[in-house]
């Protein structure tokens, strides 16, 4: 069974705003990353999985229950960081984390110490006057405390430094190994990289890709950077690469001799025996990384988005 389940999950706020048919589950031990542009509907899927909002069609489950409907056997067992921090008013650090412990029905001071020490957190004083990074530290020790089986994160560690942005991923990394179940919004490439398994992609509403991390790495597709020793041949091989069938061209440069192909690795033989016929000055390949990949959705760019597909 799935810890996690969205299924064809649909909410239309008009306008093509909104969620429309999201499904994707995530199982025990595993962390799911949940990337998109502003606006493409990740808040508004954890949201209805939090159960804060009823679905207008299809279901968001956690534990197997329906989390609108079945919000209170859930809570329990759930973390959630939100995307925007608003902690109520008038309470200081500690009052919040008492005030959420109750809420919890947990008090495991043990824990709380070792993330307090580990996120470098001091909790007094009042909350309205601590710093952004601050409320997020403080959203994150919360959302940890009870030492819960699911977690849900919008966007975790935005407002975080870069050191307290590596203690977090460290910090998952190892939840992640005691079998909890994440799922991880964010728009830091290198974050999702370094802890996800599998990766959705949602835009306008929709998830346009689904994938294993691991198959990002090893795609049989891949790019290489030629430079030509002179203009005129780089442009001959433009033209006789517009023909082919086994390589594309995916960027050019302007005004200099180089440029980027993409082919499949079975081609590879023949891409190299078409350029034998060219004075090539280099030859390189150029890792697609994550960010390439969700750069290529995020401009608008679909023609290279499906290359895993
Ligand atoms: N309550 C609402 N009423 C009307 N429209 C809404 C509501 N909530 C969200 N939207 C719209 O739905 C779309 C998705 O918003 P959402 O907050 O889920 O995006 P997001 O992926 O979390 O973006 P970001 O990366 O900026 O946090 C947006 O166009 C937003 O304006
Ligand atoms: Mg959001």
């Amino acid at each position: 069974m799935f810890n996690i389940e969205v299924e064809h999950l649909t909410k239309d706020y008009g306008s093509g705003r909104g969620v429309f048919d999201v499904s994707f589950s995530v199982g025990k031990g595993e962390v799911f990353g949940f990337l998109g542009p502003n606006g493409a509907g990740k808040s508004t899927t954890i949201r209805h999985l939090m159960g804060f909002s009823k679905p207008q069609s299809g279901s968001t489950r956690i534990f197997g229950k329906e989390t609108f409907e079945r919000y209170n056997e859930i809570l329990g067992n759930v973390g959630y960081i939100p995307g925007e921090i608003a902690l109520p008013a008038g309470l200081t650090g500690w009052e919040f984390i008492r005030m959420m412990q109750n809420l919890q029905k947990c008090k495991n001071d043990k824990r709380l110490d070792e993330l307090l020490t580990l996120f470098d957190l001091n909790p007094e004083g009042e909350t309205k006057r601590m710093s952004l990074g601050v409320k997020r530290k403080l959203a994150v020790v919360t959302a940890f405390m009870s030492d819960p089986e699911v977690l849900i994160l919008d966007e975790p560690t935005s407002g975080l430094d870069p050191v307290m942005q590596e203690v977090f991923v460290e910090f998952i990394k190892n939840e992640k190994e005691r079998g909890k179940t994440i799922l991880l919004s964010s728009h830091i490439f290198s974050e999702v990289d370094a802890t996800c398994d599998r990766i959705a992609i949602i835009k306008d509403g929709k998830i346009v890709s689904d994938f294993v991390a691991d198959d990002l790495k090893h795609a049989t597709r891949k790019r290489y950077e030629l430079d030509f020793s002179d203009l005129a041949s780089c442009e001959k091989f433009v033209g006789e690469a517009q023909k082919s069938n086994i390589l594309k061209i995916v960027e050019r440069g302007e005004n200099n001799s180089k440029i980027t192909v993409e082919t499949e690795d079975k081609y590879i033989n023949g891409v190299i025996e078409m350029l034998s016929a060219y004075p090539v000055r280099g030859f390189g390949h150029k890792k697609e990384t994550l960010e390439d990949y969700f750069m290529s959705y995020y401009k608008e760019d679909k023609e290279f988005g499906g290359a895993l597909q």
